[in-house]
């Protein structure tokens, strides 16, 4: 499995600003939105499909390469906290289809229980995934919701994640589980307390975003 950190100032800033615990919901919620922004922009660069075409100009004529609007990318956002990573995605990636996923996390076993499910039955051959969940921090989640996308027919090496922060726990049982998968994250952080929550992390990232406890 391969893990990519961008190293880019843009995203350590804005993870300063996540990270700071006096960051109010509205700032913390477009903060999330800058550094999917930036994280998609990464996780896209060699991996949209695109075709080359003629175009017109005013001077001449120029041979250009675009992204293929027949192939959507299937952006997965795993509530809450997932769809404030992807608000920006509509910026970055021209053609997309959105399908939820709702996780809640079980406080006692920390376990993710699926209460929605927006997949299609079946994805075509060739689907491009991408999933968003800021918070890597058992994997528990993460490994369900690709467990979903696999068993509706997506590859694995077609699948990329992105994240805010990830630790090692998390990086742990997705390389053991996944080979091929891409994760893209602006840090992964150094351990996991014992509440499940990344330490030193951003704190509950759904909670901050919504303004809820
Ligand atoms: N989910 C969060 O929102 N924060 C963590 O630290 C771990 C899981």
């Amino acid at each position: 499995m391969l893990v990519f950190v961008p190293p880019h100032p843009l995203i350590n800033h804005w993870l300063a600003i996540a990270r700071n615990a006096m960051t109010p919901p509205s700032i913390f919620r477009s903060t999330l939105g800058e550094l999917g922004r930036l994280l998609i922009y990464e996780a896209a660069r060699d991996w949209l499909p695109t075709f080359s075409a003629e175009v017109e100009g005013p001077v001449g004529t120029a041979t250009v390469e675009m992204v293929d609007p027949n192939q959507p990318i299937a952006v997965v956002p795993i509530l809450r906290a997932g769809l404030v990573l992807l608000e920006e995605a509509k910026t970055v990636l021209p053609v997309t289809n959105t399908y939820h996923l709702g996780f809640a996390r079980d406080e006692e076993t920390l376990e993710a229980k699926m209460y929605l499910n927006k997949l299609p039955s079946q994805f075509p051959e060739g689907q491009r995934v991408l999933i968003s969940d800021p918070m890597l921090a058992t994997g528990g989640t993460i490994v369900k919701a690709i467990d979903e996308c696999v068993s509706r027919g997506a590859k694995v090496s077609d699948i990329r994640v992105v994240c805010v922060v990830t630790c090692p726990p998390a990086l742990t049982v997705l390389s053991d589980k996944y080979p091929g998968l891409r994760v893209y994250a602006a840090m992964i952080d150094e351990e996991l307390n014992d509440a499940g929550y990344i330490i030193p992390g951003l704190g509950d990232a759904g909670d901050r975003a919504f303004g809820t406890e």
